[in-house]
């Protein structure tokens, strides 16, 4: 039984190994990447998605989407993920071209013609999922949940409220939150505990190609110190492949648009606000080990 899944992202270091995983995880059936404006610019994010599937000889379709946030001016994060958003690693000229459907069409067209519902697996800002939402709202009876990267219950990265993915686009966040179909907040919360350590890393550089690949990468990622580097967008598969390893608190999340708390989500952990209804599934603890170790053995399976 597999997961059909579509991630939408920002490639970036640590989207590039989720990718890596969701390509090559047999219990997964990646349907369609779309890049989004966030780490790097778009024209950037949806040429290292194509890097990353044709590095893996896939032809998963590669739709570009929005080229800046819904409504706050376009910050990228270059300093974290380098000029280019991937590098260290010379992927070559030659690695494809995106469709020519929109994010937004392609991601219509995959979920509305999908036999079951689809999971939804974001790792960059939420901006072509507001535009879907805004566009056409009959796909949310068709999404199955939203595994999302982004948000915090505790310090941001970006502010002392705000992470990164829902601080670049707020007010797509907060559509998405809004929107009624499943969440599960895959925030800093977890992503910063669970660390690739040094000892990981090291390993990776003597696992075939695709870990030298993750190994060039990370060793260029500037998020991290000598503990180990947060592979924030990792979590996603993580969880979707071993959600036991992973603890979860139902509540409500509200976005923040506005003033100095924008890109905050806060919790409803009293369920004082919204009648006892939740929104989200928010991940709260993660067995960092595990992770580790289920890291290495993803990128072990992978055939040179
Ligand atoms: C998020 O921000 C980006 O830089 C990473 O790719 C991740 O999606 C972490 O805050
Ligand atoms: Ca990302």
């Amino acid at each position: 039984m597999t997961t059909k899944i579509i991630m939408d992202t920002d490639p970036g270091i640590d989207d590039a190994a989720a990718l890596t995983m969701a390509i090559n995880d047999p219990a997964l059936d990646l349907k369609l990447v779309t890049a989004v404006a966030g780490n790097v610019t778009v024209d950037k994010t949806t040429a290292n998605a194509l890097k990353i599937v044709n590095f893996f000889k896939q032809d998963i379709p590669v739709a570009a989407g929005a080229k800046q946030p819904l409504i706050k001016p376009f910050e990228d994060a270059a300093r974290i993920h380098g000029e280019s958003g991937m590098p260290g690693y010379d992927f070559g000229d030659d690695y494809g071209e995106p469709i020519a459907k929109s994010a937004v069409e392609a991601l219509h067209d995959e979920i509305m013609a999908a036999d079951e519902p689809i999971t939804l697996v974001p790792t960059g800002s939420y901006t072509n999922i507001a535009l879907l939402f805004s566009q056409y709202p009959e796909v949310k009876d068709h999404i199955k949940e939203i595994v999302a990267m982004g948000g915090t219950l505790s310090k941001g990265n970006m502010t002392s409220a705000a992470e990164f993915n829902v601080f670049t686009d707020p007010h797509a966040a907060k559509i998405m939150y809004d929107s009624g179909v499943p969440i599960v907040m895959v925030g800093l919360d977890i992503t910063l505990k669970a660390l690739l350590t040094p000892d990981t890393l090291d390993k990776l550089a003597t696992m075939g190609r695709a870990g030298e690949m993750l190994h060039d990468l990370i060793t260029h990622y500037n998020d991290g110190d000598e503990n180990g580097h947060p592979m924030h967008d990792v979590n996603t598969i993580f969880y979707l492949l071993h959600p036991e390893a992973i603890t979860t608190e139902e509540m409500w999340v509200d976005v923040q648009t506005e003033g100095p708390a924008m890109g905050e989500t806060v919790g409803d952990i009293r369920g004082a606000y919204h009648d006892g209804k939740t929104n989200a599934k928010v991940c709260v603890d993660i067995d960092t080990d595990y992770f580790n170790k289920w890291f290495l053995e993803e990128v072990s399976a992978i055939k040179d």
